[in-house]
């Protein structure tokens, strides 16, 4: 458990928790100061009582004893982040917000075993749209997550289209899996089906929102009630999108099965790399992204299809949007 604690809460722990002070705000007697970690958390799961809802400012720090476990995310400052990133887009959306703050990681693009998330430890989730939608097999692996009413991220990131109804699909799933969604977000990302569109993003500006945001949602985790957001979104979802095509293989392929072992459906054999199951391949761009030899392609009339169409609706750089 002490490994959760961040270690700028434990320097507050240590500057301010002196066993006098805990004995006063508890009533419960805890390790002396020197042991280790444990000595912020101990206090904190004594048995509710109204001496453990005291709250004390100490030098600039405010410190909230919980009446109970559920709300010791007030000073859980490490968080679980659910990513799914086929081509590294959502990847590095969830850095820069998590920071510091990242503990955990759950990569969605593998299977997820079953995790019962304590109360006081949010989750940062973060998927990208494909068809104004959350690709299905992230949303089926985020729901091995199981939250105990405590607090959720929702980030969806788009190829500079549009994010339509998947911010609200993504929030959600993670309200029914039992999280409280405290703040949400859509950033941009090149659009990885065609490379010309949002090419660089996203960029430095993008990042730095990515920063302020994190930095928000800590600010309103130590709120003694953070609400939950609104979203954009159709409950009525739009229909999942029909992939037209799946990547072709050049005779460039040198059978290194790196593709067949990085599918996050397992739409590749191993044993024949060249070949792809049209039924499972999600279109995701995972493999034509990290073959070294550069053998997987997309089909050419798609290429040109695609980038006429999102050449004439998707060149307008658009803004990340915050909701917290
Ligand atoms: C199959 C597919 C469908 C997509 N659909 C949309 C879309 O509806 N709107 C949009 O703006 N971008 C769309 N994109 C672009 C991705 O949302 C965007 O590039 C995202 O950053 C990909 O995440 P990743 O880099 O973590 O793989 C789509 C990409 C793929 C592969
Ligand atoms: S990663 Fe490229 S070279 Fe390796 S098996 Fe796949 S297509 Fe062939
Ligand atoms: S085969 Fe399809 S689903 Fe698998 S990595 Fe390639 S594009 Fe993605």
């Amino acid at each position: 458990m002490s490994t959760l604690l961040h270690p700028a809460w434990m320097f507050v722990g240590a500057q301010v928790f002196s066993p006098e002070i805990s004995l006063h705000l508890t009533g419960t007697e805890v390790p002396c100061l020197e042991s280790n970690n444990f000595l912020l958390i101990a206090p904190l799961f004594s048995p509710p009582g109204p001496h453990m809802q005291a709250r004390r400012e100490f030098s600039n720090c405010t410190l909230i004893y919980p009446a109970c476990n559920a709300r010791m995310h007030h000073v859980m400052n490490n968080w679980i982040s659910a990513v799914f990133s086929p081509t590294g887009g959502c990847s590095a959306i969830a850095t820069a917000i998590a920071g510091a703050r990242m503990g955990k990681r759950i990569d969605l693009c593998a299977p997820v075993e079953p995790l019962e998330v304590p109360a006081w430890v949010p989750v940062l989730a973060v998927v990208p749209v494909y068809g104004g939608r959350v690709p299905a097999v992230a949303i089926q692996r985020l729901r091995a997550l199981r939250g105990q009413g405590g607090p959720a991220i929702a980030v969806v990131v788009y190829g500079n289209r549009a994010y339509e109804d998947a911010l609200l699909e993504l929030k959600t799933t993670l309200t029914e899996s039992g999280f409280a969604v405290v703040a949400a977000a859509a950033f941009i990302a090149e659009h990885s089906i065609i490379r010309s569109i949002a090419p660089g993003r996203p960029d430095a500006a993008d990042l730095a929102r990515c920063v302020e945001f994190g930095a928000a949602v800590e600010s309103k985790l130590a709120q003694d009630t953070p609400g939950t957001v609104e979203v954009p979104g159709n409950a009525d979802y739009r229909p999942l999108p029909q992939m037209p095509a799946t990547p072709l293989v050049t005779d460039a392929c040198g059978g290194c099965g790196m593709c067949a072992r990085k599918c996050p459906v397992g739409a590749i054999p191993l044993s024949n790399p060249r070949s792809t199951d049209a039924g499972k391949c999600i279109l995701c761009m995972r493999c034509v992204a990290i073959c070294p030899r550069k053998a997987r392609v997309l089909p050419p009339p798609m290429v040109q299809a695609f980038t006429a169409r999102l050449t004439a609706i998707a060149s307008e750089p658009k803004l990340p949007e915050l909701f917290i």
